[in-house]
């Protein structure tokens, strides 16, 4: 069973133990109400590091919460968590308080995202990446990981990491893996709880039209908006934005020539309820 760490002295102690073998350190940022999307980042770990030490945070983050946010009610369910830690063979559980991550309440010195953070989800939700990149700076810090695993389905936040490691030449190898989903195509997600079984069912609606999308992509651009946009329409889904970029969510060219990589992303609101999805897409 994993050793579970409160506080940043007992995680210390561990990782210097762990260490000591010279193996590689993964680790596997979440905030728990873990379900196998978060199974499948700890697999691709494991499978950088060989036996080296995997460490799984667990930590609600108050700082990436806007007001009106679901910070209360997002769901807790540390046992479950450790048990699934088990089976994928976690090392160390890193769940600490916010008062062991934040002793000074919020901190004086945050990141700053850039561009990158103001669009997309950063539009809906100002302040949300500072909060996620400042957490995972901090984490990052603590564990000082070799390799670092977030999953495709959070895209946007994947891509700021990315850029934050490469601005701020931090040590760490980050890894992106791939969604995983329902057999009905939903995006496994923490908040797929909150879905009654109509909202469920509308639930579908988001991957239904990413993969329209995908599929009308040969078409070009407008068409696979078009047919993405139809199957949004047919259900009971409030959309925020549905956009076409290229990988790196920059804008794509005007000509678009066949065979161009790009992703799509989509994010709406079934009930009250936020959800998000994006997929590859290749024209
Ligand atoms: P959380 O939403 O718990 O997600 C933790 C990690 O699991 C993220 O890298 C996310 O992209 C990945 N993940 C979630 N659902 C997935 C799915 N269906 N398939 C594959 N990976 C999935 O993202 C956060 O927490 C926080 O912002 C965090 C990075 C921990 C900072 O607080």
């Amino acid at each position: 069973a994993p050793v579970v760490a409160a506080t940043r002295d007992e995680l210390a102690a561990l990782l210097a133990e762990a260490r000591s073998a010279g193996s590689p350190v993964g680790l596997v940022p979440t905030m728990g109400a873990l379900h196998d999307g978060h199974a499948s980042l700890m697999e691709t770990a494991r499978a950088r590091i060989g036996d080296g030490p995997l460490v799984v945070s667990v930590f609600v983050n108050p700082l990436q919460f806007g007001a009106g946010e679901d910070l209360d009610r997002y769901p807790r369910t540390f046992d479950d968590d450790l048990k699934l830690c088990e089976r994928e063979g976690v090392d160390i559980v890193f769940a600490p308080s916010v008062e062991e991550v934040y002793p000074g309440g919020e901190p004086q010195v945050q990141l700053k995202p850039g561009p990158l953070g103001k669009v997309l989800e950063g539009k809906t939700r100002p302040g949300h990446f500072r909060g996620v990149l400042t957490v995972v700076a901090k984490l990052f810090g603590l564990v000082r990981p070799d390799v670092a695993v977030f999953g495709q389905k959070d895209y946007q936040q994947l891509a700021l990491i990315r850029r934050m490691v490469l601005d701020l030449n931090m040590p760490v190898e980050v890894v992106g893996a791939p969604t995983v989903r329902e057999p009905d195509g939903l995006a496994l997600s923490s908040r797929n709880r909150y879905l009654d079984a109509e909202q469920r069912e509308a639930a579908t609606a988001l991957s239904r039209a990413l993969r329209a999308a995908q599929e009308n992509a040969p078409y070009g651009v407008a068409v696979a908006l078009d047919e993405a946009r139809t199957e949004l329409r047919e259900h009971l889904v409030d959309l925020d934005y549905l956009v076409i970029t290229d990988p790196d969510l920059g804008a794509l060219p005007s000509v678009v020539p066949a065979g161009t990589e790009a992703r799509i992303l989509v994010a709406a609101r079934v009930g009250t309820t936020r959800l998000i999805d994006n997929m590859e897409l290749r024209f």
